[in-house]
């Protein structure tokens, strides 16, 4: 297994440290992990399961229950493409067709560069707004945000890929 930074592990240990004594650590935990790291590494769940007195199976069950979890690190920009029922109608498998050629990312991948991961959801409760699309916390409603999205992508590409 490939080993993960030293700073991971450190902050692995703080974060664990800081929500150990709280009611329902677990999630508080992997959400923090996930929020700082971009990913759950196994060393995580082993650590957050021995200070919590769960098995490790366990704590992997809530990872891959969640779907805002991930074990496998993502691109430095997330982009979340709704193709849940009202979006789909809404043109919502073609913008994440675009957005897919635009980052040259696969759907549900993370770009050779690691610069983007896009990932296909299912729906995320904002259908009023259909068809709708995230990329990092940002959320677009595309019917009438399409060109500020794009506009978006475009900046962080060129930022990245042509000045960076
Ligand atoms: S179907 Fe996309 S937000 Fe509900």
């Amino acid at each position: 297994m490939k080993k993960i930074k030293e700073e991971y592990l450190v902050r692995i240990d703080e974060i664990v440290k800081m929500h150990q004594d709280k009611p329902g650590p677990v999630k508080l935990m992997l959400h923090e992990v996930q929020k700082e790291l971009g990913y759950i590494p196994f060393e995580a769940i082993e650590a957050i399961s021995e200070a919590t007195n769960r098995s490790a199976a366990d704590i992997y069950g809530v990872v891959t229950f969640y779907s805002q979890f991930t074990t496998e690190p993502k691109g430095k920009h997330v982009i979340g493409v709704c193709l849940g029922t009202a979006c789909y109608v809404n043109g919502s498998q073609t913008i994440l067709e675009l957005l897919s050629e635009m980052t040259g990312c696969p759907v549900n991948g993370t770009s050779s560069d690691g610069l983007f991961s896009i990932d296909a959801t299912r729906c995320v409760g904002a259908c009023g707004l259909a068809p709708v699309v995230s990329v990092d916390d940002t959320v677009f409603g595309c019917q009438k945000q399409l060109e500020e999205l794009k506009m978006l992508v475009l900046n962080y590409i060129k930022e990245e890929r042509v000045n960076g």
